[in-house]
């Protein structure tokens, strides 16, 4: 039997603070009503003081617990965010740190918005399965709360804070991950991004002062987070919808093998839609936008946590996990548990 990698423990982590829609009503000019009817969040957490690498190391821990291993099992660290601590070191660089995880391991993050966990969860199998690692962590975290605009209603209601992580490890077992496709198109990169002002060398400063007192200018510009929210809800129902057909297929499955979707949790009318697509009970597809929002790369792991602790995953089950984010990117994986 071949070697595949499969999942041996799940975990999240969430900021304490809670933010509702009517906290948000007294920040912004917007109502319970809106954000509930138009996205189905009603609440987002936000990590006032915490740290992205924190949050990542609280779920990370978790994980490793729950696969019934020790930090001196694991052999590898993948996180997908968008938003780490520091531009390095890395997100996983810090949880290796933080965990005291085995020095000499490799560790490194990964940029893929809100696809991120995705694209790290193929990397890593893809690691087991050329047996370069055994046991690898795999996290998806993002505070949002720190690249949003608060000023703007139509973007800063979406978003909240938090981490997910999981254990993959080697097996030869029937169960696992079956299939895996990852997707990207940078052309449409404008629906969605996070500027950062990496377009001017400090070195300009020294050359002129008049050039200095321009660029200055220029390294105050707007960086939070842009979205065109109608263009990208219409890519993610498709990009997901066609993500999830091509994983199944490779998979050898249909439709009506899954026994539960955990889709990116970016918008119920989004997650509705998928579900009419592909014919799905509401027991068979998983949400819990209402008490998160958008936790970007963490919403997919934190949703599988909650479905593994809620017993809402069974030994045998299929599941598919879909994304779509920035980048843009996309991805889906099909997994056997
Ligand atoms: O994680 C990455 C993937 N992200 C996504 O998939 C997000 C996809 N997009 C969406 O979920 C939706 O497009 C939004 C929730 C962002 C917006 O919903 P919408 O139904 O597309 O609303 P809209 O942008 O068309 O805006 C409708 C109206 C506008 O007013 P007018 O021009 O009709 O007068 C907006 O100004 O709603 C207004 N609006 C708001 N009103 C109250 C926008 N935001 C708010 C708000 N509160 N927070």
């Amino acid at each position: 039997m071949t070697l595949k990698s499969k999942i041996l423990g799940t975990g999240s982590a969430l900021p304490k603070k809670i933010i509702t829609n009517d906290d948000l009503s007294k920040v912004v000019d917007t109502t319970d009503e809106w954000i509930s009817s138009r996205t189905g969040i009603r609440e987002r957490r936000i990590a006032l003081d915490g740290k992205t690498s924190e949050l990542a190391a609280r779920a990370a821990k978790e994980a490793i617990k729950a696969a019934g291993l020790s930090a001196k099992d694991i052999d590898l660290v993948i996180t997908g965010t968008v938003t780490p601590d520091m531009a390095f070191p890395s997100t996983s660089c810090f949880v290796q740190l933080e965990l005291g995880l085995r020095a000499g391991i490799p560790a490194f993050d990964l940029s893929a918005a809100c696809s991120g966990f995705l694209y790290a969860l193929d990397v890593a199998d893809n690691f087991i399965r050329s047996k370069s690692a055994k046991n690898v962590l795999v996290i998806g975290v993002d505070l949002f709360s720190k690249i949003v605009d608060w000023k703007d209603r139509s973007t800063c209601v979406l978003f909240g804070d938090g981490a997910g992580a999981v254990v993959l490890g080697a097996t030869k077992s029937k169960a696992g991950i079956l299939s895996s496709k990852l997707f990207s198109d940078g052309r449409k990169w404008e629906l969605l991004y996070s500027p950062q002002d990496k377009n001017r060398t400090p070195f300009e400063d020294v050359k002129s002062k008049a050039k200095s007192a321009k660029n200055s200018k220029d390294s105050t510009s707007d960086s939070t987070l842009k979205m065109k929210g109608n263009e990208i809800f219409k890519l993610a129902v498709r990009s997901m919808g066609s993500a999830v057909s091509e994983a199944l297929k490779e998979a050898r499955l249909k439709p009506s093998d899954i026994s539960l979707l955990i889709p990116h949790q970016a918008n119920n009318r989004i997650i509705k839609a998928m579900q009419q697509r592909l014919k799905l009970s509401d027991a068979q597809v998983f949400s819990n936008i209402e008490k998160y929002g958008n936790t970007s790369a963490a919403s997919i792991p934190i949703a599988l946590d909650e479905a593994v602790k809620s017993g809402r995953v069974k030994r045998g089950n299929n599941l598919i996990l879909v994304a779509f984010g920035g980048g843009l990117t996309w991805a889906s994986t099909v997994i056997k548990w």
